[in-house]
Parts: C-alpha cells; sequence; structure tokens
C-alpha cells in the first residue's frame, strides 16, 4: 500500500492549489461515496478525468485517532483529493484534520448530511444541521490547525425544520462564526428517522431552486450542488447558477460520464482517448498492488460500469464478476474481458 509521507509534497501541493495548477478545483467533483469511493475507485476516476476533485469515503475521526488499519491511504496520483471526515468533536476533528493536512490532502469536508442511525447514534452527519454553531465549533477548530480549505457538505434541512430561513441560518452561522468558506449542498433534505440512506438519497424531492437561491443569497460563499445530476448537459445548466457541481451515483456507475469532464468543463484536453485506454492504463497500478496482495476483484469492482451502454457491456460485467475474486486472478481476467468490448465498438 502507498504511504504518503508529510514531505515537500505538501507544500507542493498547497502551491498548485493556490497557484492554480489545478483548474477551478470546486467545479467538478466525484462525491464521498462509503464503500465507493475508496483509494482503487479514485485512482480509476483520475484516469478518466485530470481535474476532478475526488472525494474519499466518509472516515470517522474514531476510525483515524484509534482504528487498527491506515484509513489515509492513498496514492499520489489521486491528487487533487478531498478527505471526508465525519465525527462533531471539535478537538477530535481538529487532530484528524491536522494530521490530513500532513498526509498531503487538498481540502477537508465536514459530513453534514449523512442521515443513518449509526451516524446520527456518533452524533454526527445530518443531525448536525441542527447545531449550527457546534458544526461552526468544529470548522473553528479545524481551520485553526490547517491552512488547507475546510469545506461543509449538507443538505436543505432535515425533518420538519426545511424551512429556507433555517438553511440560511445553518449556512450564515457557520460561515460566519466557523469560518467556511465552501460547501457542498445536497439538494434535499434527509427523514433522521423512518428512511433508510438509500431512500434517503432518493424519497425526499430534489430542490435545485432553493440551492440557486441559496448560492445567490451568499455570493462571497464557494458553493457546490449535488444530487441527481446524470449528464454533464445538466452538470452544465446548474453552473449557470453555481460554482460548482458534484456527482455522485453517475460517476460511479456510469464512469465513462468522467471521461468528457475535462474536455467540457474545463476546456482542457482528455486524459484517454477513449474507455478501454482508460482500462489499460490501470495495468501498472493493478499489477503493483497485486504484487502486495491486493485481489483483483477489488479493483475491477469499481471498473464494471465503464462500457454501460456498449455492445459487450453486460459480458464485460459479467466476465470481471465471475473471475476477478478467484486465487491467483490477474491482468490476463481483464484482458479476457475487453475482448467483448472491442475499440471498434467504443469509437463506433
Ligand atoms: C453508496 C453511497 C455511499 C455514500 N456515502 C457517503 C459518504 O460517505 N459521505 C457523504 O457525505 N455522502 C455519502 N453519500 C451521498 C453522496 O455523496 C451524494 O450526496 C448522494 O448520492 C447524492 O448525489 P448523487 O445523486 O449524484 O448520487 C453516499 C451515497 C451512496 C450512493
Amino acid at each position: 500500500m502507498h504511504q504518503n509521507t508529510p514531505t515537500e509534497k505538501t507544500t507542493e501541493n498547497q502551491q498548485l492549489r493556490t497557484t492554480g495548477g489545478y483548474k477551478n478545483l470546486n467545479r467538478f467533483s466525484v462525491a464521498p461515496m462509503l464503500d465507493w469511493t475508496d483509494r482503487h475507485c479514485r485512482y480509476f476516476h483520475r484516469k478518466l478525468s485530470r481535474h476532478a476533485l475526488l472525494y474519499t469515503e466518509m472516515v470517522t475521526t474514531g476510525a483515524i485517532l484509534f482504528g487498527k488499519g491506515d484509513y489515509l491511504a492513498y496514492n499520489e496520483a489521486e491528487h487533487p483529493v478531498a478527505l471526508q471526515l465525519g465525527g462533531s468533536d471539535p478537538a477530535a476533528l481538529a487532530q484528524c484534520a491536522k494530521i490530513a493536512q500532513e498526509r498531503g490532502y487538498d481540502e477537508i469536508n465536514l459530513n453534514v448530511g449523512c442521515p443513518s442511525d449509526r451516524v446520527q447514534n456518533g452524533m454526527f452527519g445530518a443531525c448536525l444541521m441542527g447545531n449550527a454553531s457546534l458544526v461552526a465549533d468544529c470548522v473553528a477548530a479545524m481551520r485553526d490547525v490547517t491552512d488547507i480549505p475546510v469545506t461543509v457538505k449538507t443538505r436543505i434541512g432535515i425533518d420538519d425544520q426545511d424551512s429556507y430561513e433555517f438553511l440560511c441560518d445553518f449556512v450564515g452561522t457557520v460561515a460566519e462564526r466557523g469560518g467556511c468558506e465552501m460547501f457542498v449542498i445536497h439538494a434535499r433534505k434527509a427523514w433522521l428517522s423512518g428512511l433508510s440512506p438509500k431512500e434517503n438519497r432518493e424519497i425526499p424531492p430534489l430542490d435545485y431552486p432553493r440551492v440557486y437561491q441559496l448560492k445567490k443569497d451568499f455570493p462571497h460563499l464557494t458553493m457546490a450542488l449535488n444530487g441527481g445530476i446524470k449528464t454533464l448537459e445538466e452538470a452544465k445548466t446548474h453552473l449557470q447558477y453555481m460554482d460548482g457541481v458534484m456527482v455522485g451515483r453517475e460517476a460511479y456507475q456510469n464512469p465513462s460520464i468522467l471521461a468528457q469532464v475535462d474536455n467540457a468543463l474545463f476546456d482542457a484536453a482528455l486524459p484517454v482517448t477513449d474507455t478501454v485506454a482508460a482500462v489499460e492504463a490501470m495495468y501498472p497500478y493493478i499489477e503493483a498492488e497485486l504484487a502486495t496482495g491486493t485481489y483483483l476483484g477489488h479493483i475491477t469492482r469499481h471498473m464494471l460500469g465503464i462500457f454501460q451502454g456498449i455492445p459487450g457491456a453486460r459480458q464485460w460485467r459479467r466476465h470481471l464478476s465471475e473471475n476477478a475474486h478467484k486465487a491467483g486472478a490477474d491482468l490476463r481476467v481483464i484482458e479476457a474481458a475487453l475482448e467483448f468490448v472491442t475499440r471498434k465498438n467504443i469509437t463506433e
């Protein structure tokens, strides 16, 4: 596993950020998704877009401070990469933020959007929307000990606290008292009881105009809109009102959308010519990971959707699903799966 040490790299990344080496960092990002956007997933997404900002899965302060594994490991190639933290104790968050900066993360994001019971029992995630002054304290504590951006990802409301005034109070408090300058707004509220996390991503209706209005009323804050974006055309529409867009499920399930992001949203050259090339560009990484004992399936599970809508996509998925978890599975499994999806199919 690749380890990052607090070296000159951190400073270099900060410089890149402040000198604009990364283009409009918040313009397009891939959402934090637990169990999905792990380091293998992010490495793959980076092959598809140089400029998208990539978020980690949520990592709790408890895992970082007391866990046995290294929850902050990532590959240098993933930059720009933001660490999403789950927690509500300002001191613990500050400790984690400091470690994250030393490890070279480009941004720290606080989760104020997850509605799961487990998270609520830990008194963090979406339920924190009900305690804006605590969120402000958390952000301030993290900002005190770091100089990378500390951002907040939140919903437009929780339970019956779903008025526009409530949202404005929350954002206003966290910005003014906590010093938060960048928010990602998931454009639906969360029900803290009665709905599963999955239902909470589908049932409460999306309210884009409310998020546009928020940006209008807080023009000095950087704001990205999240929720339900499925195409780059939709992303472009939101960007007429917002500073950025964040895409979750569509980017994961249909990652080929990422292959157009640099050109469509950053006016930059595409990093790969096609999605087959993106898969092949993973080979050196996969070989290196296999050599350290990673299972092929742990990497390829994030690549299953890359050929969505293309002839052979189903066979590609099936071949990987049936073979990549077998003992000794290596690049030959991917090469065989690729046989189902020819370059001709891609370019036609
Ligand atoms: C499998 C899964 C895991 C998620 N985990 C997180 C998480 O760790 N932190 C977070 O803030 N949001 C999490 N989310 C929510 C997404 O970040 C995003 O806000 C949501 O899916 C709406 O965006 P979308 O419609 O583009 O998917 C998760 C979503 C999914 C589907």
